[in-house]
């Protein structure tokens, strides 16, 4: 394979292609159903989240950032509340905070790894916090069994978007916690074909809470005992999951496959690039992304995309440097561990259709840019 062979970054046409058939029948079924919101499909997708989640309840709703909305407001978080939730992850986990007018309190992430450092949630920690929002970044999950030990009474909001099937120490991710928020954003593990997503409890007055808060906050059209929103799913996107939802564990699988690829064909060469942290039998990530560190991040990603190698940047700007944060009074040096990595983080693609020689072929031209093009440090 040489320069001229585009890798996609993520192929959903190809993803799809198998299921069109089935797909295409679904969308009849709802249509024929004359039922568009909620309904018997959205209840089959929840069933299917809880079971594979382990969570006892599952709420379903318009997105992960809704998901995330939902369940502060299921919890009253307002203003005077703090939030406390990593500096490095999607907008999302963060703005949802702000937008309840409550004050997030970024920690900084882990020496060895892209999730929040738990010893820094305990500095953090004190009365005025309603809630913890911990972030299973690129699919894998952070340290749960000891953030929950930690938190004590305070309740932890597992943003789950990216974590669908994670497991670590025995938890799974969406079960670990005291509600999970998964998203069924198109390139998530498990993508709908539009905008979704999911709130998980194992909290039945939890719960009830959540399917009045989605719904305007009312259990009837007449009567709205608390506010809420419209963050109810649609049928026809909860049926087109519940199409794609049984290949889940192959896909996962196939991403598992390409990180050890990865992981294998990196380790066989003498490079200035840090790994992501390896699959543990028990710390098992479903590996939304495969992220590296890297000096000399963006002439990579041109030298990459001059070869066809599609890379991207998650997230080039910790939470506390984002001006929508600039009310916050942080600044550079605040939180370095997130600022470092936020300067050299480089996804390479992943996704469950990559060929072993696609892989074969990014290391390769990585491995090229440091020998042949690289001078800086
Ligand atoms: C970590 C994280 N949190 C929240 C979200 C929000 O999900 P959505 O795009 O479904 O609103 C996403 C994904 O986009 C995410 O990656």
């Amino acid at each position: 394979m040489d320069g001229s062979v585009k890798v996609p970054f993520i192929d959903l046409v190809e993803l799809h292609a198998p299921l069109e058939e089935d797909l295409m029948a679904a969308v009849r079924e709802v249509i024929q159903s004359g039922r568009f919101i909620l309904g018997p499909k959205v209840t089959e997708l929840e069933t299917w989240v809880a079971d594979l989640t382990g969570a006892k309840h599952a709420v379903g709703v318009s997105s992960g950032t809704d998901a995330l909305l939902a369940a502060l407001m299921g919890l009253d978080v307002g203003p005077g509340d703090t939030v406390i939730t990593t500096d490095f992850s999607f907008a999302a986990t963060a703005e949802v905070i702000a937008r309840l007018g409550a004050r997030p309190r970024f920690v900084d992430i882990e020496a060895d790894g892209f999730n929040l450092d738990v010893d820094q949630v305990a500095v953090a920690l004190d009365d005025t916090v309603k809630a913890v929002v911990p972030v299973h970044l690129f699919g894998r999950m952070a340290d749960m069994r000891r953030l929950v030990d930690l938190c004590g009474d305070v309740p932890v909001i597992e943003d789950a978007a990216q974590a669908l099937g994670a497991s670590r120490d025995g938890l799974k991710a969406g079960s670990a916690g005291t509600m999970g928020c998964i998203s069924f954003f198109p390139t998530k593990n498990l993508g709908g074909l539009g905008d979704g997503g999911m709130v998980t409890t194992n909290d039945r007055a939890l719960e009830e809470t959540l399917r009045v808060v989605r719904a305007h906050g009312g259990r009837t059209k007449d009567r709205h005992e608390r506010l809420g929103g419209n963050f109810r799913l649609d049928a026809l996107h909860a049926a087109l999951l519940l199409v794609k939802a049984p290949h889940l564990a192959q896909w996962t699988e196939q991403r598992r496959r390409n990180a050890r690829l990865y992981q294998e064909l990196f380790e066989g060469k003498t490079l200035p690039v840090t790994l992501p942290t390896p699959d543990r039998d028990d710390d098992l990530s479903v590996w939304n992304q495969f992220v590296i560190s890297v000096p000399g991040r963006d002439e990579l990603r041109r030298y990459l995309a001059s070869r066809g190698v599609p890379s991207l940047v998650y997230y080039a700007t910790p939470f506390h440097l984002e001006p929508c944060f600039a009310s916050l009074g942080h600044r550079v040096g605040d939180f370095p561990r997130a600022e470092l990595a936020a300067g050299r983080v480089l996804a390479l693609p992943i996704h469950p259709g990559l060929r072993g020689e696609q892989i074969e072929y990014v290391v390769k031209c990585v491995a090229q840019f440091y020998e042949q093009e690289f001078s800086g440090s």
